[in-house]
């Protein structure tokens, strides 16, 4: 590829918005051409704009960019979305009547009938409701990518669902901090604390959203899948990476040995096609009795390998298992990079 496609980040300074700008600083595809974010920070340069939190250093080129408002203009076929779900409702749904690929992170439009709620190796059949959402936009469209812990669980999930059924599943969450944005939860109520309550519709979203990315997108319409979903969520003090402890009815006999073969020889689309961001093998499964753990595991493969340990038998439910997504990369940022990647692989794209 000779010249490569300009691109637009929609929530630029925040928190998902910082993980873009790291994250496509030398994609092969994509390069950043413009940066959004509110009024508070338009015709501010990046760096003025943005409090930059990531450990590594922010890209030169970016850093002298001026970031746009939410009325300006913009021309970038592609646009990142990592807004604040109070505006990108709007925001988003008019890009894509402009003629954008919309491809976000936001919860606003994840559960619509035409929407594609996508993770690569679990749904990229979903993606043919775009054609659906394009004669309601006349023009572009908005592609999402799930709530963060809402990723890892479905594709801990998939796996187990394809190979054996699943009929129900409990998942208690211990969350991280940059969950909540910056700067998020404040410091005197989550150090030396844990907290069970996330709001913004933590829990509905987990229940939810997964019966969507494992149900069947046919004849022009979702059907969800056929499981029941029960979750308990808490914030804990970890700066990156959501841990899962995920219990599951399956609808055949599995032993734990057969649960870990399914999860480790799960692969899909990304991996056939070798898109640029795809992790080699998507789920990692762990043998040590301690894994996995935010600070050891959640950088596998850049972040895009969810981490599954201490698959064991169980006997209320019949699997239990720990899962691990990194929040911002395969949990956000990365994953709306990866959607764009099968979008332009399979000539999607405006
Ligand atoms: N953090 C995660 O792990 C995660 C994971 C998955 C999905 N998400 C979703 O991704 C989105 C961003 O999350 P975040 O954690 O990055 O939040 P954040 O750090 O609070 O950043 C929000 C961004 O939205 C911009 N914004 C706010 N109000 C705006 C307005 N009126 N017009 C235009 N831009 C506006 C902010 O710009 P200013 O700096 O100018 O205010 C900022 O760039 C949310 O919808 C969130 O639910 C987050």
């Amino acid at each position: 590829m000779t010249q490569k496609i300009p691109v637009g980040v929609l929530g630029a300074t925040g928190a998902v918005g910082q993980r873009f700008i790291q994250l496509l600083a030398d994609h092969p595809w994509f390069e950043v051409a413009e940066l959004l974010a509110s009024d508070r920070s338009a015709g501010k340069s990046y760096r003025e704009a943005c409090v930059w939190r990531l450990a590594t250093p922010l890209p030169e080129r970016v850093a002298s960019m001026t970031v746009r408002g939410p009325e300006d203009a913009l021309s970038a076929p592609i646009q990142f979305s990592g807004l604040d779900s109070s505006v990108a409702g709007e925001l988003e749904a008019r890009l894509a009547a402009r003629g954008h690929a919309v491809v976000s992170n936001a919860r606003n439009h994840r559960m619509a009938d035409d929407v594609p709620l996508l993770i690569p190796e679990v749904n990229p059949d979903h993606l043919d409701a775009l054609a659906v959402q394009r004669k309601r936009t006349g023009a572009g469209y908005v592609v999402t990518n799930p709530n963060c812990s809402v990723i890892g669980l479905a594709m801990a999930l998939a796996p187990l669902d394809r190979a054996f059924g699943l009929e129900s599943a409990a998942v208690v969450t211990l969350q991280a901090l940059s969950g909540a944005g910056y700067p998020g939860v404040a410091s005197l109520d989550v150090a030396d604390n844990v907290i069970p309550y996330i709001g913004g519709g933590e829990e509905e979203k987990i229940e939810a959203e997964p019966r969507k990315i494992l149900g069947r997108f046919a004849a022009g319409a979702f059907t969800p899948a056929d499981f029941t979903l029960s979750a308990s969520v808490h914030r804990v003090a970890v700066s990156d990476g959501h841990t899962m402890a995920i219990f599951a009815r399956l609808r055949s006999k599995a032993s734990a040995a057969d649960a870990k073969r399914a999860l480790a020889g799960f692969r899909g689309e990304p991996q056939d096609k070798e898109l640029p961001s795809a992790p080699r093998a998507p789920i990692h499964v762990l043998d040590a009795p301690d894994r996995p753990q935010p600070r050891l595991d959640r950088d596998r493969e850049g972040g895009m390998a969810v981490s599954v340990g201490r698959v064991r038998e169980d006997g209320l439910f019949q699997l239990k298992l720990e899962a691990l997504v990194h929040n911002t990369i395969r949990g956000a940022a990365g994953a709306a990079i990866l959607n764009a990647e099968l979008l332009r692989e399979r000539g999607l794209l405006p």
